[in-house]
């Protein structure tokens, strides 16, 4: 598999800390002291799959492909305002695909998990182009009164185009069962039958916990994929970490001793897009022209569940 096209769309309403500062007992120095976050940009008017559109268009067109190349399409979403259908159904018909499509929910680290099912999608034959969006809206998730958690997400869309190739060079997923430690619970409709007492929360995270997972996961995985590929950590040109926060970022470089040029970040300006973030901070280094062809780059993204993927590829475009 190689990835040949990237795309990204933020919202237009850009949160401050300053403007959370007036009605949350919370500081901008609280904020950028323990997260690096500066603001967060989140859904008003438009809708998630208005972002969604655009990330799948401007990654078909940097592919050089049209809609009707595509012979899949995966699209990573936790929440969005359908249950069903899937959002990759409302994104095919909005690109004017016809493929067959799926959504997938492996929280935060989505993109890496939807890298894999489109490896084996190409590997047996199945598929020649493939589409992953990345699309989430954790805004919605969230109490916007509650000061631990609001204060950490935004909204947005990436994707990428995959085709054949050999540039995936190693992956790595895992799921463990942790499921106290991040989770939100939407309400289902009430039913004659139900008797049980049922609890709906916003989204519930305990911090700590959180963060002592993603560091050691996340600088597990990226050992581990290391060793499976006989790379040394400078072979690596950059580490598109999951942007969750900085002192996450910060952590995983250190005990990687990686230098601070190679773990490019900008969570400070999105916050926590969950699985849309790698897939976005990507299209962010495509554009950028930061990346050039034959450059290895480690991916690593952990999420609710708990969830973690990582893997290591080479840049194959010119
Ligand atoms: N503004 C001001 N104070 C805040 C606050 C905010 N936005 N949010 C929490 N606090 C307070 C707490 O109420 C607590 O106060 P107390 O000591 O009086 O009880 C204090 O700050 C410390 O809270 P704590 O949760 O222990 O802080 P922390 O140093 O662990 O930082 C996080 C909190 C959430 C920033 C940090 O734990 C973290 O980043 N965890 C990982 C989160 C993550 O990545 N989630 C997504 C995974 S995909």
């Amino acid at each position: 598999m190689k990835i040949i096209g990237t795309g990204s769309a933020h919202p237009t309403c850009a949160v401050t800390n300053q403007m959370l500062e007036q009605f949350l007992d919370t500081s901008d120095e609280w904020i950028t002291e323990r997260t690096g976050i500066k603001e967060r940009c989140v859904i008003s008017s438009e809708k998630l799959e208005d972002m969604a559109v655009i990330a799948a268009n401007q990654a078909l067109e940097n592919a050089g492909l049209t809609a009707a190349d595509i012979d899949f399409i995966i699209c990573s979403n936790v929440v969005n305002e359908y249950v069903t259908p899937a959002l990759s159904c409302i994104i095919q018909g909005k690109i004017g695909a016809t493929c067959p499509t799926v959504d997938i929910n492996a929280a935060c680290a989505g993109f890496i998990f939807a890298m894999d099912m489109a490896e084996d999608k190409l590997k047996c034959k199945k598929a020649k182009n493939i589409l992953i969006v990345c699309a989430e809206e954790p805004s919605r998730m969230v109490s916007w009164q509650n000061r631990s958690t609001c204060v950490l997400f935004g909204d947005g869309a990436g994707a990428a185009v995959v085709t054949e190739g050999d540039e995936l060079k190693a992956i790595r997923l895992t799921t463990s069962s942790l499921t106290e430690v991040l989770y939100y619970q939407r309400s289902l409709e009430p039913t004659p039958y139900i008797s049980k007492e049922e609890n709906f929360e916003p989204l519930v995270m305990k911090g700590r916990e959180v963060f002592k997972h993603a560091v050691t996961n996340s600088c597990r995985d990226i050992r581990k994929l290391l060793n499976e590929t006989g790379l040394d950590a400078n072979d690596i040109k950059y580490y598109v970490l999951h942007q969750a926060n900085r002192r996450i970022i910060d952590s995983i470089r250190n005990f990687l001793g990686v230098d601070e040029e190679k773990v490019p970040h900008n969570v400070e300006r999105y916050g926590n897009i969950s699985s849309a973030a790698l897939p976005a901070l990507l299209d962010e280094l495509n554009r950028g022209g930061k990346l050039k062809k034959g450059d290895k780059l480690v991916f690593s993204a952990f999420g609710a569940g708990f969830t973690t993927g990582a893997c290591v590829i080479e840049w194959a475009k010119e």
